[in-house]
């Protein structure tokens, strides 16, 4: 039958256990427990694992922030190891204006873009730091195209007690925004989102720090769910529709998840159908979907992908489609890609209409919802939701002290050494630095 996840027998369902008061760790393909509390991945059948809490006892009254008043539903068992970096809360709205130009008077938009640095990537770095606290990880590894990379750094900079690694295409510095510090070390490496993503696995594994694990981190998805959750409780009426910009698609999964725990909570009346748009430049999923490929070929795969939407530059996303393929699927969904007209359009008539900027990644998912909308896909009185997932961090600063390394790195044995030393005599910290050679660069 292909592939199936297993989130809608085991929510709620006998596996997650009457008498059981704390979320149970499954492997969401085959349904079995892995042996490990950091495990990304079954052992067995290489499937996302999950947190299935028991949802008999969830109380989701006040808080004093989202991780407190959604916390009965986050992977973290005490309280106390809740580590909030100020994300959350942000805007909800009817988009009356935008709405009535396009035909989608029901159109309700989440502004992730408000979060601390700008994307919803920002409660990744919540509740990630916290189940790391709480299980004792004090270093990791990890690669991004500057999203949750940002976000993450700011995180580690401000609570105490973390030391991170972190990988990205040397394109892609722009986007690292956070300032130099000694617990983020920047590794630029010479190639694509692919690229970094692989020579951090190689990094993780010979140093024996912990791979972050990026869609495969529960932890992420679960924090990512929270945005739904708001928007959830936030509506009068149920979304139909949910759409989102994807990249790996964990934002959507999460989306998914917490909808099918709200939908068991009596707290949403119906599943949405999910949405999952790319930009028509680097659109593999997109592509692979329209085919009806179960999963994602070397024919769909872009390499070193161009466009707008940087965010979601991720040209294979291999191990992630059969997920968004199934949740789209089945909930009545699709996954689309947008041209870079759409995006622009959607982008510019969202500043005129509503006063919100956000980025090409948050303008492609609009530009979804309104391409749907003209092909008469989506009725005209359909409640739907608009995840804007970030904005631009204009004149925000970039890390300088940042080791400069080639796609294969690293080749032999390599050590944790932390951020290169400002060379003698050099400007400080976001200053202009001097090259100081091929692998240990002061930009
Ligand atoms: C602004 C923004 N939107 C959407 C996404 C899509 O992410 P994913 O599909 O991996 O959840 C990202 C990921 O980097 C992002 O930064
Ligand atoms: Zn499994």
């Amino acid at each position: 039958m292909g592939f199936t996840l297993r989130y809608e027998e085991l929510i709620g369902g006998s596996t997650a256990g009457a008498e059981r008061t704390q979320f149970a760790l499954v492997c969401v393909v085959c349904g079995r427990s892995p042996g490990r509390l950091l495990a990304n991945r079954c052992g067995d059948c290489g499937g996302a694992i999950d947190a299935i809490h028991p949802l008999e006892n969830v109380s989701l009254a006040g808080g004093e922030n989202p991780l407190q008043r959604y916390f009965d539903l986050l992977p973290v068992r005490e309280r106390g190891n809740l580590l909030w970096l100020g994300d959350g809360d942000t805007p909800c709205f009817r988009a009356e204006g935008f709405g009535r130009r396009t035909g989608i008077p029901g159109l309700v938009l989440k502004d992730e873009s408000a979060n601390p640095t700008r994307s919803t990537k920002d409660r990744i770095a919540s509740v990630g730091l916290s189940r790391f606290a709480e299980l004792g990880v004090k270093r990791f590894v990890m690669a991004s195209t500057g999203n949750s990379s940002t976000a993450y750094a700011r995180g580690v900079q401000s609570v105490t007690g973390f030391e991170m690694a972190l990988f990205c295409g040397v394109r892609f510095r722009h986007r690292l925004n956070y300032p130099d510090h000694s617990a983020v070390t920047t590794y630029l490496v010479e190639g694509d989102f692919v690229a970094a993503g692989q020579a951090a696995r190689r990094f993780a594994e010979r140093t024996g720090a912990l791979s972050e694990g990026g869609f495969f981190n529960l932890a992420r998805r679960e924090g990512l769910k929270l945005a739904y959750l708001e928007a959830f409780d936030w509506m009068a009426d149920p979304p139909d529709y949910v759409f989102q910009a994807v990249s790996s698609g964990m934002g959507l999964l999460g989306a998914y998840k917490g909808a099918l725990e709200y939908l068991r909570l009596g707290r949403l009346a119906r599943m949405p159908r999910f949405v999952a748009v790319q930009q028509a430049s680097c659109a593999p999923m997109a592509h692979a979907y329209r085919e009806g490929a179960e999963v994602i070929a070397p024919r769909h795969v872009v390499h070193d992908p161009r466009g707008l939407a940087e965010a979601i530059l991720r040209g294979n996303p291999g191990q992630t489609y059969p997920y968004i393929r199934y949740l789209c699927r089945t909930s009545g969904g699709r996954i689309l890609s947008v041209g870079d007209d759409e995006i622009r359009g959607a982008r510019a008539l969202l500043a005129d209409t509503e006063g919100v900027a956000v980025c090409h990644a948050s303008a492609t998912a609009l530009a979804g919802a309104v391409r749907m909308r003209r092909e008469g896909d989506l009725p005209e009185d359909a409640a739907v939701l608009v995840n804007l997932t970030g904005g631009d961090r204009t004149g925000w600063p970039v890390p300088t002290r940042c080791h400069v390394v080639d796609a294969e790195f690293p080749t032999g044995s390599v050590e944790w050494s932390g951020p290169p030393a400002p060379p003698a005599g050099a400007a400080p910290a976001g200053g202009a630095g001097g090259q100081e050679g091929r692998d240990t660069c002061v930009l």
